[in-house]
């Protein structure tokens, strides 16, 4: 079942996380950021257990992210992670939000939603203020 994360989902979000990061395809998040836009996440849970999140963050009704995008090693291939994804696109087009982004290295599964690489030999830089 999928649904929107609320508050009491955040250490269950946070552990599903580690895992991405763990791999290096997803960036760490703290405990006390993720409370700040824990409602931004979808969950993906099976017999209650959540074990699939991906967050839509909208910056501006000009562009949002598809971020935060893990699956439990166990669950994948099921088609949980383009599930989640496709929530967060129709919630991007229901608010009719212009562009939105997403730093992957599993550009296949995204560009099954349309999306496309437009800035070549280029990589996505972070600096962490907070
Ligand atoms: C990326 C990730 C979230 C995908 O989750 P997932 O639940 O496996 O995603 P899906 O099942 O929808 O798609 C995965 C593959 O399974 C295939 N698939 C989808 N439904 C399927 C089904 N019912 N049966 C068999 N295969 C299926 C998809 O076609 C896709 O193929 P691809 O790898 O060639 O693109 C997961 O691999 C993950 O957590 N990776 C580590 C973190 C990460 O890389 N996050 C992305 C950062 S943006």
């Amino acid at each position: 079942m999928i649904r929107k994360a609320n508050i009491n989902d955040l250490k269950a979000v946070y552990n599903l996380l580690q895992e991405g990061v763990k791999s290096g395809k997803v960036l760490n998040r703290s405990l006390k950021e993720l409370s700040t836009v824990i409602k931004s996440f979808y969950v993906f849970e099976e017999n209650r257990k959540i074990v699939g999140c991906c967050s839509l963050e909208v910056y501006s009704k000009k562009i949002a992210e598809v971020r935060s995008l893990v699956v439990y090693s166990k669950y994948r291939n099921k088609g949980i992670g383009s599930l989640l994804i496709k929530k967060c696109l129709d919630e991007a087009k229901s608010k009719g939000i212009y562009q939105v982004l997403s730093v992957t290295d599993k550009s296949d599964l995204f560009k099954r939603f349309g999306f496309k690489t437009e800035i070549n030999k280029k990589q996505a830089m972070f600096l962490n203020l907070g």
